[in-house]
């Protein structure tokens, strides 16, 4: 079977796209699978990741990396056809008319929601965008805060959305950001936390889904 394909895609800035991506990478490369990243995203921020981590750990023969438009996105899928176990692809904040090349080539859309409004507010026309194109859509909420009034009027608004929810979520953890400035994910950043017990957590259920 040719590699399932994830899209991490949310118009809103700084949503935790990149964090998706690179976390859910590291944890299918530590369980033996291979992975393909896209980045489609010109700020670069995912190459700049994985440039840090070959310092530091060198190049990994399991996992393969391009830069791509969205328009471009189905040509660079096929030249890793039927090598990597998973693709993901990584997408700039934005909700254009683009990324429905991203969308058409995804079997499943993953849609960050950091723990605001206004992550909910950016999250509505991805959603269409995505509905129309007839993909499988989860929202993934990010940097919960448990406990607090925010969060709990956030995942109310989330869950008020005509959208499926991951189980799964990432809390609001200083490792994220260490991790994705060392190249790292934070399976590797922090073995044995909650992080890294989320983040498998979060792999697993993504590869229920697909069937990986
Ligand atoms: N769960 C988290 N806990 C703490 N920090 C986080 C978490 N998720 C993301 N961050 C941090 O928030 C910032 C934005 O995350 P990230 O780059 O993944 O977002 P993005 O959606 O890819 O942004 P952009 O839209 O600019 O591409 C980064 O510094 C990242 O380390
Ligand atoms: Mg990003």
């Amino acid at each position: 079977m040719s590699g399932r394909i994830i899209c991490v895609a949310q118009q809103k800035g700084g949503a935790g796209k990149t964090t998706l991506v690179s976390n859910l990478a590291v944890a299918y490369l530590a369980e033996g699978k291979s992975v393909a990243l896209f980045d489609t995203d010109p700020q670069g921020s995912l190459g700049k990741w994985l440039d840090i981590r070959e310092e530091t750990l060198g190049e990994n023969q399991r996992l393969w990396f391009s830069t791509a438009t969205a328009y471009g996105i189905s040509r660079a899928i096929r030249g890793v056809d039927g090598e990597a176990d998973v693709i993901l692809i990584d997408t700039p904040p934005k909700a254009d008319s683009d990324v429905r090349w991203v969308l058409r080539e995804s079997d499943l859309v993953l849609v960050p929601v950091s723990a605001s409004q206004a992550d909910v507010w950016a999250t509505h026309d991805l959603l269409d965008l995505a509905d129309r194109a007839g993909k499988p859509t989860h929202i993934v909420m990010n940097r919960t805060r448990a406990g607090t009034r925010v969060g709990e009027e956030v995942a109310k608004s989330v869950a008020e959305l005509e959208a499926q929810q991951l189980q799964s979520s990432l809390a609001n953890r200083v490792v994220y950001a260490e991790a994705l400035g060392r190249g790292l994910g934070v399976v590797e950043a922090k073995r044995n936390s909650s992080a890294s017990d989320e983040v498998r957590a979060l792999a697993d259920e993504v590869s229920a889904i697909l069937e990986l």
